[in-house]
Order: C-alpha cells, then structure tokens, then sequence
C-alpha cells in the first residue's frame, strides 16, 4: 500500500466513530477485534468518558493502568494509605512491605523545605547590556503590575509573583533571560506561570517600542516556566538505632546497615547505577504523582536535573550511619498540585486525593517523596540480601500465568511448581502443557 493511502488530513474532526473506523481498518490486521478492544476500555458511563476525551486530542479509547494502594504509610506521625498507578510488578508490594518496615521503626519525616516556582522569558536584544540592565530595573514595577488581573486571585491565596530578574548570558550574544520567581499555593501552577510570562513579556515589548521606537531590537524568542524547581524541594528521611534494622534474609543488622550504605554510596559515584537507582525512586513517585492528576513528566525532568547538578548525575538518596544510628534520606525537588489541572477533574485523581485527606500541595509533597523514599530503600534491601528476581518472578509467574488463561487450580500447581525453578513465557507454558495433555480436565477447574 502506498503511504500516501496511509495518512490522512482533517482527522482530528473525524468522529470517534470514524476514527476508530479508519485506523482499524488501514493499521490492523483484525479491524473487529481492536473495535472491541477499545470499546470495552471505554467508561460505562458517557460522561465521565466524555470527561476522559477532554483531557487529550484524537481519542480513541481509555488505556486501563492498575490503581493500587499501599497501605501503613507513617508519614510525620499520621497514617496514610497512598494510591499508586503502576504497571510494573512489585512496585506496590515493595512500597507496602518498606512503609510497614519503617511503620514499625518510628515511620518516615518528610518536611517541605521551599515551593519556589520559576518562569521563564527568554529575549534577544541588540542594545548594551547596561541599556537593557537600567531599563529593566526601571520598569520592573510597572511591567509586574500590568500582570495584576492574572496575579490578583494567587495573592488573596497567599502566593503571587516573588521576583524578577534580567539575567545575560555571555556565551549566546544578544540573549538575555527574564527570570521570574513564583510562588503557586496548592497548584502546581503552569497555566498561572505562563499567563503572567506571557503578558509581562508583552507588557515590555510594548514598552520597549514606546522608549526606543523601534520594535525589532527587542524581541521574545518564548516565554515558558522552567520544569526545574531547584528551590521546591522536599526532604524525606527514615532512621533507626542499627541494632533495630533487625534480620534481613542472612544479613544481621550490622552486615546489611554497611551494605546498605555501601549500595547508596555506589549510587552517589557511578552514574551507570544512579541512573537505575533514581530509577527505582521514581518507580514510586511517578506512581503517586500519577494517581493523584500531576505531572509526572515534570516532577522527573526535575528530578533527574537536580540530580546532575554539581556536574554528575548521582543518587538522590543518601544514608549515613552515625553513633549507631542509620539513616536514609531522600532531598528532591517537586513541584506538585492538589488544586487545578486534572486533580478535580479526573474521577481517580480525585478519589486518591480523597484518600490522602485532601492534602495541600505541601502534603502532597511530603507522602509522595516518602513513597520515593520507600520505593528506593525496598529496592535496594532486596538487591542487598535476596536479589531482586525473586520478588519480580512471583509477579512475572502470575502475569504469564495470566496470559496464557491459566485456571486457579493451574495457578496453585505452578506457583508449588516454580517456588525453586527459573520463570521463563516458554517454561510456564511448557508446565501448563504437561498438565493440560495428562488431565485436559483441569482448564475447567
Ligand atoms: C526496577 O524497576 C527498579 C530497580 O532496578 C531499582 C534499583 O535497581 O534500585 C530495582
């Protein structure tokens, strides 16, 4: 077929129907079995799918994630059962199994440390730096006001615009940056920052025309916030006497206190193992961030920048062991909502929002960077002591045992059946065959 026949123009004013009709039948080999694929994700409701529709462009369908919880989260001394949307098998289970561990030892402490936001417009001018210096900081005020009707509600909420600053940059000629410092409250505050980005910028603009006369000397090459919020951190931290970290598989308290610290040191000098353990962290923060409507793309941008700021990407967690105390800690930035965006208008979001106790941003801030926290310590206990497959391979068996439509009877027998053996598609199946050919009775069952 040629490609021509394979792309489209005006698809977007297609009818769902219609869509689905034209993509099932030029990209599928089975157009009726991905009609009813994606009918049967779609919500029984129509509203609430309507609802879903208005969050992206072209859709077809939903795209089902588990919702999970994790329950027995201590987090500043109150308990927390935290939702968690995931795909991948044992996030929930180590982020449950590390929240009870640490629920017995005091649980976690997490403390916001500031919720600094920054926009950013970026210009080029042909002008003297010291020209462009004076006129900035002679028209700051009056520019920041012409920004009020977006300000005025933030600041009843208590936050706003905090600062703004023309900042040059030696290595790019005639590029300067407008540097604005916000603060949003209990949104994570996007729309807000680049509403006042944009009218500012073109509050200067007009300015800049009326003083010099001539339009094309200052021009704005875009104005955006800035997804790195070095100044939105979070802190979360987990600390017991050594002798209290207790038995973990054959390592005594001691062995796996030094061992632990060992892996969180590797992690802080090798970038080849940062990279999987801030990984590991983001298993658990992405999980919540997702359950709640936030933006997780954000939230690990953020994170992975922040983690390379001194030049080398390293660990974001850290653990020192001091007069017999260990401690663990994660310091990261996140810039999170509970108000705005899809956290009221996405139907789980809202419900995990529920759960939590309708925290504020703050709070919001303060259980997802313990789940981190969680995440990151369960991950490296296991790869520690009893090695990561053992947990994963439960999952895989019951996700493999799930594809090829075992029974509950089947289940049983094979998870006796792979208790010591190595998970593999082809040695389940293979199990599965062996049973099914000596008693064809047992898909029933
Ligand atoms: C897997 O999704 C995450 C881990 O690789 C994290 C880690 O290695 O620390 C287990």
């Amino acid at each position: 077929m040629k490609s021509d026949q394979l792309t489209i123009t005006g698809f977007s004013k297609l009818s769902k129907k219609e869509k689905i009709n034209w993509v099932a039948d030029n990209f599928h080999s089975d157009p009726q079995k991905m009609k009813e694929m994606l009918a049967s994700c779609c919500h029984s409701d129509e509203v609430q799918q309507k609802v879903l529709d208005g969050f992206s462009e072209n859709t077809l369908s939903n795209f089902p994630m588990p919702y999970s919880i994790a329950p027995n989260f201590i987090i500043n001394g109150l308990p927390y059962a935290v939702p968690m949307v995931i795909e991948e098998s044992s996030v929930v289970a180590a982020a449950s199994a590390s929240a009870k561990y640490w629920k017995e030892r005091g649980g976690f402490t997490s403390t916001v440390i500031n919720t600094i936001k920054i926009g950013q417009i970026h210009l080029t001018c042909d002008q003297d730096e010291a020209i462009i210096n004076k006129f900035f900081e002679d028209n700051k005020l009056s520019l920041q006001k012409s920004c009020s009707d977006h300000l005025v509600n933030m600041e009843k909420r208590g936050g706003g615009l905090l600062k703004s600053e023309l900042i040059s940059f030696p290595e790019e000629e005639d590029y300067y940056q407008i540097r604005m410092s916000f603060e949003t409250c209990d949104s994570m505050g996007a729309n807000f920052i680049n509403s006042v980005l944009e009218t500012f910028a073109k509050a200067l603009l007009d300015l800049h025309q009326s003083t010099y006369g001539d339009r094309s000397r200052l021009q704005v090459v875009m104005c955006i916030l800035s997804n790195y919020t070095p100044d939105s951190i979070v802190r979360s931290e987990v600390s017991c006497r050594i002798e209290e970290l207790g038995q973990t598989a054959n390592l005594s308290a001691v062995q796996f206190a030094y061992k632990f610290e060992k892996a969180i040191r590797i992690a802080q000098i090798d970038l080849y193992r940062a990279t999987t353990h801030n990984k590991g962290i983001y298993n658990g923060i992405d999980a919540v961030v997702l359950a709640t409507g936030n933006d997780f793309r954000a939230i690990e941008s953020c994170g992975h920048t922040y983690a390379c700021r001194d030049g080398q990407y390293r660990s974001l967690s850290h653990c020192s062991i001091e007069d017999g105390i260990f401690k663990f800690w994660l310091e990261i930035p996140m810039s999170l909502g509970t108000v705005g965006g899809l956290t009221k208008l996405h139907p789980l979001a809202k419900i995990s929002l529920d759960i939590l106790g309708q925290p504020s941003a703050k709070e919001l801030m303060q259980i997802t960077a313990a789940v981190g926290l969680a995440q990151n310590f369960g991950a490296v206990r296991s790869l520690i002591s009893t090695g990561i497959q053992k947990g994963h391979m439960k999952m895989h068996l019951s996700n493999v045992l799930h594809q090829l439509k075992a029974t509950e009877k089947e289940f049983k027998m094979a998870i006796d059946h792979f208790k010591d053996k190595i998970v593999s598609h082809r040695a389940v199946r293979e199990f599965l065959d062996v049973l099914r050919k000596v008693d064809p009775a047992i898909t029933k069952r």
